[in-house]
């Protein structure tokens, strides 16, 4: 019989637990959710439902390989693994660590206008706080000190795309990361799944007809063997309303930063 790929553990149904061929390192709030999902409506991916957190937690790390294989679905030999963390994208020790796994993995990046990601990554911290019943800040508060966008505010950072990709571009070369449009995919997102697929060298099974608009939920939602669902309500939520004034700081700070990464990656977005 053939040796599993990545030294496979088997179970008594036939299927077999893999390292991900392909992870979704971030960006937090880019969308990670909704692309794990979308591209799970391929018959050939199995994508693990949790956030693993392998590589940038050290509790995780320390116990190896063998445990990270372990927390990765049941899939059947032709199937491709993948598991998402958005965190990865940011932690410095994560490149290398990925690399020592598989130099030769497929990443995936999904990006969203990084003055809007702020303004998403705001709104899920306010809400984690809401559940803890303990107050967060207004937005404005968070944002500014002393007047001036405050520099240490881990938000601002997370969306400056081209300090992190640098570190992940000493370690893999630009043709093993697939970029996604994350504003694109909210909009439209077959075109967008469509290039993940090549990108991976799927068979192209992913249709049109798996989207619908649903117009309650202000988001388009999947439809897979006839059975409708959409992402979950923490997912798509209205954020703070932001004066023009800061908005247009907001704006201004990324502008340089922004066309830094546009260098780096060879391509532009339709960024503010
Ligand atoms: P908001 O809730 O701020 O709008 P992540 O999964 O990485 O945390 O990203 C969450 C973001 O995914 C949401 O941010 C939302 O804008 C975006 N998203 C993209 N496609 C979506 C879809 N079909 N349904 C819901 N949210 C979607």
């Amino acid at each position: 019989p053939k040796t599993p790929r990545n030294g496979s553990h088997p179970s008594s149904s036939g299927g077999a637990q893999h390292l991900p061929q392909t992870i979704i390192i971030g960006v937090r709030k880019g969308g990670t959710r909704a692309l794990l999902e979308m591209l799970s409506l391929h018959p050939d991916v199995a994508a693990a439902d949790n956030e693993v957190h392998f590589f940038d937690w050290e509790e995780h790390y320390r116990q190896g390989l063998g445990w990270y294989r372990s927390q990765m679905p049941f899939s059947a030999p032709h199937q491709l693994t993948v598991e998402k963390t958005p965190a990865y994208f940011t932690s410095p020790q994560v490149p290398e660590r990925v690399y020592r796994m598989n130099p030769n993995i497929r990443l995936l990046l999904i990006l969203r206008d990084p003055a809007e990601r702020v303004l998403s990554d705001y709104t899920q911290v306010y809400y984690n706080h809401l559940q803890k019943r303990k107050p967060y800040p207004p937005i404005q508060q968070v944002l500014l000190r002393e007047g001036r966008l405050n520099p240490d505010y881990k938000a601002l950072n997370r969306s400056l795309y081209h300090l992190h990709l640098q570190r992940w571009l000493r370690f893999f070369p630009l043709p093993h990361l697939h970029l996604v449009d994350g504003d694109r995919l909210i909009r439209d997102p077959f075109p967008e799944i469509q290039k993940v697929e090549r990108f991976l060298q799927l068979s192209p099974q992913i249709n049109a007809s798996n989207f619908y608009f649903n117009k309650t939920k202000g988001f388009y939602c999947l439809r897979d063997g006839g059975r409708d669902r959409c992402l979950h309500e923490s997912k798509g939520r209205a954020h703070p309303q932001v004066d023009a004034r800061l908005l247009h700081r907001l704006h201004e700070y990324f502008h340089e930063p922004n066309k830094k990464f546009f260098e780096l990656v060879g391509r532009t977005f339709d960024w503010h």
